[in-house]
């Protein structure tokens, strides 16, 4: 069983190499774009290595990275059912590359697909949150969350990400704005752990993959946080296929948002 210092010693990795590899090329990299369409950049790639190079120090297991091929992908994920790295070395690239001051490293270790420890780590703030299954979620040694989420919808700080969600949702979602108001940061790893922290009280994202979400879900749920699909399922650990993600800090809240999107969908 991980240990709390399991998740520390991995922050201090995880912050070394943002500050060898990744901080000191911010505003000096140039945005690529990969079949898909989505951005990388050098630094990502860089990010990724160094990662690859470091993480055995701590956990000898195989390695599911962002940057990796699709068929990397699936022989890693088969290959890592009993331990696997799973890797986004620059979440938020768009930031990283238009020299937007938001992004993170975002790292977990999983166990049958379920995150064991992560950490995501922003170096523009030097914000490490963390956590270790059963141990709580942390914030650079502070218990998370930071405060108490609102306890009602229309009193609620949202996170929404319009990308990748049905039509009819994003319709009702611009139209009828059922929250106080709404953010969109472009980083999917810190905005899980903002609502971790109660900086966002809900959250919906369409489409993400399992290192968007990996060491982000198991830090909003050691904060005492939710998260579900639109259909109030769980998020399931699947590292090809994107879904849609609905969050809330606290059970209440949770199923309120949960209920107002499967009215409106
Ligand atoms: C992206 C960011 C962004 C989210 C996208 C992700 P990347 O990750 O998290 O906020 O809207 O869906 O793909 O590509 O920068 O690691
Ligand atoms: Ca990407
Ligand atoms: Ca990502
Ligand atoms: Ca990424």
């Amino acid at each position: 069983m991980p240990s709390l210092n399991h998740a520390r010693a991995l922050e201090s990795i995880v912050r070394d190499v943002a500050r060898q590899t990744v901080l000191p090329r911010f505003m000096k990299s140039v945005r690529q774009h990969k079949s898909d369409g989505s951005s990388v950049t050098q630094v990502d790639l860089a990010c990724q290595k160094a990662l690859i190079e470091r993480l055995p120090e701590l956990q000898v297991s195989p390695f599911i990275g962002e940057e990796m091929s699709p068929r990397q992908h699936r022989s890693c994920w088969q290959d890592g059912a009993e331990g696997l790295w799973c890797i986004d070395p620059i979440d938020g690239t768009t930031n990283f590359a238009n020299g937007i001051p938001f992004f993170a490293i975002s790292v977990a270790w999983l166990v049958g697909g379920e995150p064991q420890y992560g950490v995501v780590y922003n170096p523009i703030t030097d914000e490490a949150f963390y956590a270790s299954k059963g141990h709580g979620a942390w914030l650079n040694g502070t218990p998370l969350p930071l405060r108490q989420p609102a306890r009602s919808l229309s009193s609620a700080v949202a996170g929404i990400d319009l990308k990748r969600l049905p039509d009819t949702l994003l319709t009702a979602l611009v139209r009828e704005k059922p929250y106080y108001s709404q953010r969109n940061f472009g980083s999917s790893a810190l905005e899980w752990c903002f609502v971790a922290a109660g900086r966002l009280d809900v959250y919906i994202h369409g489409g993400q993959a399992i290192w968007d979400f990996a060491a982000g879900r198991l830090i909003l749920a050691e904060a005492g946080g939710c998260a579900s699909d639109l259909a109030g399922q769980p998020v399931k650990s699947e590292p090809i296929g994107k879904q849609v993600v609905v969050l809330g800090a606290n059970a209440s809240l949770h199923s309120q948002w949960l209920d107002w999107l499967k009215a409106h969908g």
